[in-house]
């Protein structure tokens, strides 16, 4: 991209030599090829950089399966990065690093405090509406302080009961012009607008990277069909060995885009 301007940075983090023993919540446990995830994560560096993000790698968290989940660590909105408290406490020790990555990018820091508990896969930002998921990870005091660290910023927290998920964006994400694609059976549709049904269950988690571009999981082949008719430019990508481990394509990066004064 040299030459080129970014929309920002996303980081990631690299998975760790216990990536097969990550928590499993929803699915049983199948084998995991450590190798091939270790190409995967490459490849969809590899993507992101291609639409115009500049990648930054969190420190490596080896002894957390995890880790390479880097979005439940950091939910970032503006120019502050609030450092969650993950709900499985076997996974609180992935925010140090994710911490020290937010402060070298100039970010502000704060922090959900203990007891309440937050994973940034249960907040979906949807321009000044955050909807968080209130569930098996974050608690209703969790998204509390979540709510109270963003009001400063103009944004109104919305929060959603979910259901059979392990995160908000298990179930549902955000098109790139706002509207939501996911599984309506699996939140408590009530607490969010219309939900598009997505053809297939990858295809409920989608990352939108500016303009028109969208990442989607390659295992998500109607839903890739249905939005490059619709003109979107889909970037599939392969992440089969983290869709083993209740991964998406929104958990193995959080993207900071660039303010005009950073
Ligand atoms: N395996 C991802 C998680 O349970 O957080």
């Amino acid at each position: 991209m040299d030459g080129y301007s970014y929309h920002g940075v996303a980081l990631m983090r690299r998975p760790g030599p216990h990536l097969a023993e990550g928590i499993l919540t929803h699915l049983p446990r199948t084998v995991v090829d450590p190798v091939l995830a270790a190409r995967q994560y490459t490849i969809y560096q590899e993507a992101v950089a291609s639409a115009g993000w500049r990648v930054v790698e969190v420190e490596p968290a080896p002894e957390h399966p995890d880790s390479v989940f880097v979005e439940d660590s950091l939910v970032v909105c503006e120019d502050l990065a609030v450092v969650t408290r993950p709900g499985a406490p076997e996974r609180r020790g992935e925010t140090e690093g994710a911490e020290r990555a937010a402060r070298s990018l100039g970010l502000r820091v704060s922090r959900v405090e203990k007891p309440g508990t937050l994973d940034g896969g249960d907040v979906l930002q949807v321009g000044e509406t955050v909807y968080v998921g209130v569930g098996g990870r974050t608690d209703a005091d969790g998204a509390d302080q979540l709510e109270q660290l963003l009001a400063p910023l103009g944004r109104k927290v919305r929060r959603v009961a979910l259901g059979r998920a392990l995160h908000l964006k298990s179930a549902v994400t955000a098109l790139p012009d706002g509207s939501l694609i996911g599984l309506p059976e699996l939140v408590e549709a009530a607490d969010l607008p219309a939900i598009r049904p997505a053809p297939e269950e990858p295809g409920a988690h989608v990352l939108p990277l500016g303009g028109r571009e969208v990442l989607v999981s390659a295992a998500a082949r109607e839903t890739i069909h249905q939005l490059t008719s619709e003109r979107l430019r889909v970037l599939p990508v392969d992440i089969s060995e983290f869709e083993k481990l209740e991964g998406c394509v929104t958990c193995l990066s959080v993207l900071v885009p660039d303010r005009p004064h950073r």
